[in-house]
């Protein structure tokens, strides 16, 4: 290191409801060797439980209810305002239930990462725990990866592993697939912003697994 200040990377977190992912988000960036600062926290629900532990870590918060608006689109360019005057270089989706519309999603490809719990692409969208139990798999876990407007379809960053047990329901096992979002996330954001100026493209481009002992 020279020595300079490192400029991180603005990030605002959208969230929908419990945000324990949003904190390990926010606890990590309070490293000062983090590449990112959390610099706002969204959510579309007034009553997402995470948005009192931003404010008291005082970053700021906004919400818009997408039931104030006729459309997908509309309540997006909503968000999308938001995000700009934030100064936003990077979203991350911790939680959030929404399907973006199109020309958001477009708008922010290769800045915007979601986790999800399952190794996608297995399993993408609702209850994918349960999925993953009644598919049978014997493995499971959690997927960092870029959103893109096909849901839950972009390229994977980071995926966390976990194994699932004969006495899982979807319940444990979420449990334990929730550990290790909480593991992975802060990992590949780091990895994702260090990557991106990173003239390796095939191996920016690569998956990378985590399986904790
Ligand atoms: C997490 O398990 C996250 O992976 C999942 O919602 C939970 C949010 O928990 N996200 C999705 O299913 C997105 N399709 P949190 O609010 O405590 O982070």
């Amino acid at each position: 290191m020279s020595g300079h200040t490192r400029i991180k990377t603005k990030v605002a977190i959208l969230i929908s409801g419990r945000g324990s992912n949003m904190r390990t988000l926010i606890q990590a960036a309070n490293d000062p060797a983090y590449p990112a600062e959390i610099i706002g926290v969204f959510s579309n629900r007034a009553d997402a439980a995470g948005l009192d532990h931003a404010k008291q870590q005082g970053i700021q918060t906004a919400v818009i209810s997408h039931k104030d608006f006729d459309s997908r689109e509309a309540f997006c360019e909503a968000l999308d305002s938001t995000l700009e005057a934030w100064g936003t270089e990077l979203i991350c989706l911790a939680g959030y239930m929404r399907i973006h519309s199109d020309a958001f999603a477009q708008k922010w490809v290769g800045k915007m990462l979601n986790i999800h719990p399952s190794l996608l692409p297995s399993f993408k969208g609702l209850n994918p725990q349960q999925q993953a139990l009644d598919a049978g798999v014997r493995i499971s876990g959690a997927t960092v990866h870029e959103v893109t407007p096909e849901l839950d379809a972009g390229r994977p960053v980071l995926h966390g592993v976990v194994p699932v047990l004969d006495s899982d329901d979807a319940e444990r096992l979420g449990a334990r697939i929730l550990k290790v979002e909480h593991q992975i996330y802060p990992i590949a954001l780091k990895q994702y912003i260090e990557n991106s100026g990173n003239n390796d493209v095939a191996a920016a481009d690569k998956a990378q697994f985590i399986w904790p002992q």
